[in-house]
């Protein structure tokens, strides 16, 4: 979504907000603005388009400041305009303001204001607060307040930073529903809605909660609630390196994170395997395992790709534990009046752990009194921070907007999980180990696959004119087939949709000819032989054929266009290998489409918005 981004200090701020919001340009990107203040002038510059549109402009104008504000925008109310870019302001100019998030109660707001005589140039929500925090400046004379009288009136979400002229020494910030976060410097501090924009600056940083309201000086800041009471905030140290965030010589984030697989992998389970017991260890989890293992049944919630990892979740823990597990998605989940009880247990997975459907219903769950667990990949992020324990995945950042590494380790961790409850309950410790044997040789084995990239290009060659695609697999690999879909259709615009093998049959079935391309997931499972039938259908209606097999496999070669040969591992983690032809296959199809794979149309990386 929005990024957001300020600095308050003895440098030229201009430079920092542009190389900020360079990079939050993956959260969110039909607009880009910078407000700032200085001993002369307050000057907003804003544009439709990329923040390269932004940085053009900025340098034509040669101007300098200790004090600005940035924003990237993604449309939510009216469309991507230099009119509705942000920062938004007052009427006299003075005040400038940025904003992430919605505020859901704008048209009665705007109503009152209106009669008040204000007059409005876009057709923003952030325009309504920038007004209504200017009628109780004129009120208070003082921008804290004002700032805190006009969130009292607020409902919705926002993050938000505000500067004013005649307050030229701070910036306010304040949060509900949508990060920020405080950087700390010397001499000079920072914000932003990701620590992605700090991380050049600084690695101390203070993470805001909902409800909190802060002024940030060049050399100081204070925190306090929005009621105005004093609150003490507590600095932590973030462990990313600036080399973590750059494309490492990949022409696209997409690629390098897919490339980046064998090593996030190792990540997500390094330190967590213990052979000689055949368990894993999981420091986020201590204390907890008696409970998850004794729950009558265990949710799992998630959006997109996370969702599709829960549904892989859902075999494993089922096949293993014996637990029922229901996987829901967040947004369904939080407006359904789900029956959850204490002996239920959540388990909520988020790559940014922002997402704003995926957080609500974690609070909906914690309310009733279910165990809430977080499976997270940004540390500190408000998922993480909301739920009661859970497992980092470690996958190291991800830009692209399609999510690819964080997959496979959100899967991986969802297997470290599985054995770490299995082993309370049936599982025995030979068994344990051979999972644990498995999981080791996993990341050689992403490495085999990834080896074939120049085929896998290839054979993306062949379908980049096609306008539609199923995705078929059964068992494990029908979440498989979801999300290879869904990698194609954001990225490439292509229509795609994933189903259960066996469901093609009862409808998509008839979509077949020789114009439709069908992606199988078919490797030796138990299953197998169901999903070779399947593509025996297929192929009796002409349909052209792409299949992702084992490396033994040598009969389905001979009844499909084009095979993909992944090396063998237990069912439960086959899918971690299944997937990545897919990725790549997904990656091929959109770059010679010609399209901006990292920053996919309409799409942003992490949706803190309904
Ligand atoms: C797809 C994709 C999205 C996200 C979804 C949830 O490639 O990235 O579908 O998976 O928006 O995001 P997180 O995992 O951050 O909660």
């Amino acid at each position: 979504m929005c990024g957001i981004v300020g600095y308050i200090g003895e440098k030229n701020s201009v430079p920092v907000l542009i190389e900020g919001l360079k990079r939050l340009e993956y959260r969110g990107y039909d607009s880009a603005g910078i407000g700032i203040i200085n001993t002369t002038e307050c000057k907003v510059i804003k544009t439709k388009g990329k923040v390269a549109e932004l940085e053009k402009l900025v340098q034509s104008e040669n101007i300098k400041s200790n004090l600005g504000i940035g924003h990237t925008r993604w449309a939510t109310h009216g469309e991507p305009s230099m009119k509705n870019a942000h920062p938004h302001m007052n009427e006299d100019k003075t005040m400038f303001l940025i904003h992430n998030g919605i505020i859901e109660n704008y048209v009665s707001l705007k109503k009152g204001l209106l009669e008040e005589g204000y007059k409005f140039v876009s057709e923003t929500d952030t325009e309504v607060l920038a007004h209504l925090i200017d009628h109780y400046l004129k009120i208070k004379n003082n921008l804290f307040q004002a700032v805190r009288y006009a969130l009292n009136e607020v409902e919705g979400t926002y993050g938000i930073a505000v500067i004013y002229k005649n307050e030229p020494d701070k910036i306010v910030v304040a949060k509900k529903g949508s990060p920020l976060v405080i950087g700390i410097g010397k001499n000079e501090n920072f914000i932003a809605s990701d620590v992605n924009a700090l991380i050049a600056h600084t690695s101390q940083v203070v993470y805001m909660e909902d409800g909190e309201i802060a002024e940030i000086f060049k050399d100081h800041f204070q925190a306090k609630t929005i009621a105005d009471e004093n609150i003490i905030k507590e600095i932590h140290e973030v462990d990313l390196s600036i080399d973590e965030l750059s494309k490492g010589g990949y022409p696209h984030y997409m690629l390098k994170e897919i490339m980046e697989q064998p090593d996030s992998l190792f990540n997500s389970m390094r330190g967590r395997l213990v052979l000689k017991e055949g368990i894993s260890k999981l420091g986020g989890l201590q204390g907890f395992e008696e409970r998850i293992a004794n729950s009558d049944r265990i949710i799992i919630s998630a959006c997109g790709t996370s969702w599709h990892a829960a549904l892989v979740g859902e075999y494993m823990l089922e096949q293993y534990t014996g637990i029922p597990v229901e996987v829901e998605y967040a947004s369904e989940f939080r407006y359904r009046h789900p029956i959850i009880t204490p002996n239920d247990t959540v388990i909520f997975i988020s790559q940014s752990g922002e997402t704003a459907d995926t957080l609500a219903a974690l609070k909906e769950a914690k309310k009733k009194g279910a165990l809430c667990l977080g499976i997270c990949n940004v540390v500190g992020s408000s998922i993480a921070r909301e739920s009661e324990a859970g497992v980092y995945i470690h996958a190291g950042p991800e830009i692209g907007v399609a999510s690819t590494k964080a997959f496979t380790s959100q899967l991986l961790v969802l297997s470290l999980i599985t054995l770490l409850i299995a082993r309370r309950k049936s599982l025995n410790q030979p068994e344990g180990q051979e999972i644990i044997e498995e999981l080791q040789k996993l990341t050689h084995k992403v490495e085999l696959i990834l080896k074939q990239n120049e085929l896998i290009e290839k054979i993306a060659a062949q379908y980049v004119e096609c306008r539609n695609f199923l995705y078929l697999g059964r068992g494990y690999h029908f979440p498989v087939a979801l999300e290879g879909a869904l990698k194609l259709k954001e990225i490439s615009y292509i229509h795609a949709e994933g189903y259960p093998a066996a469901e093609m049959k009862h409808g998509p079935i008839a979509l077949i000819d020789d114009d439709m391309p069908v992606v199988f997931i078919a490797t030796k499972d138990s299953v197998y032989e169901k999903v070779v039938n399947n593509i025996e259908e297929v192929k009796a209606r002409k349909g052209r054929i792409l299949a992702i097999v084992n490396e033994d496999d040598n009969e389905i070669e001979k009844l499909v266009d084009h095979v993909i040969k992944v090396p063998k591992t237990i069912n439960m983690l086959q899918p971690i290998l299944s997937v990545i032809p897919l990725q790549l296959l997904a990656y091929h199809i959109a770059v010679k489409k010609g399209l901006n794979v990292d920053q996919p149309r309409n799409l942003a990386k992490s949706v803190t918005v309904e």
